[in-house]
């Protein structure tokens, strides 16, 4: 049966080339692979007050999308060097309560992405520092930084940078590897 990937974003652009490379990761993926894209964009921002038995609704529609997912694909932008917050948001929130994360124990990969040379590198690492915390193994290679990512879109929002779209190719099979091998 296919594996359920979440998808989730870090950016709330409705032009955003990391949901377009998202997007992208889905479409040459192998076919072992469901995607569902989860929006983080009206999770309201943590609080640990409200961290009781009714916690607000966006939180729990969060925590109960990403629960039945057997892997997550994060496709982020990098502000200043680290990740945005509204993706940040979204990890603390679903890692809560403490002790019931709905991240624990699945399998990810991290594909940054930015119009810059670098690849929003500074992004992709911080968030793997969170990743470690929350116990999901995340793959180590091939490692995905998208630089130029301004350029290789057309106007329908299609990748049109063939060696961009290859290497998202083989990126995408060694995570259904990955996703294999840390799933039952
Ligand atoms: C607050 C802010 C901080 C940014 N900081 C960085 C940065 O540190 N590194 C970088 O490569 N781009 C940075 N950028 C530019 C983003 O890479 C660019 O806006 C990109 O298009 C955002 O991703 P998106 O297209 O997925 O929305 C920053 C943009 C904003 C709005």
């Amino acid at each position: 049966m296919a594996k359920k990937i979440g998808v989730i974003v870090g950016s709330l652009r409705k032009g955003s080339f990391s949901r377009l490379v998202a997007k992208t990761c889905a479409e040459v993926a192998p076919s072992s692979l469901q995607f569902e894209f989860i929006d983080i964009g009206k999770v309201s921002l943590y609080n640990q007050d409200d961290d009781t038995d009714s916690p607000p609704a966006s939180w729990k529609e969060l925590r109960d999308a990403i629960r039945p997912c057997d892997g997550v694909l994060f496709a982020t932008p990098e502000y200043n060097r680290g990740v945005p917050g509204v993706l940040k948001n979204a990890i603390d929130v679903a890692s809560r309560p403490y002790g019931k994360s709905a991240w624990d124990g699945k399998p990810c990969a991290i594909v940054s992405v930015s119009p810059g040379a670098m690849g929003a590198f500074g992004a992709n690492h911080h968030l793997r520092q969170s990743l470690v915390f929350l116990n999901m193994p995340a793959m180590s290679q091939p490692e995905a930084y998208v630089g130029n990512a301004a350029k290789m879109f057309d106007d329908s929002g299609k990748m049109t940078n063939d060696s961009t779209r290859e290497f998202l190719t083989k990126f995408m099979a060694a995570f259904a590897t990955w996703v294999e091998r840390h799933t039952n």
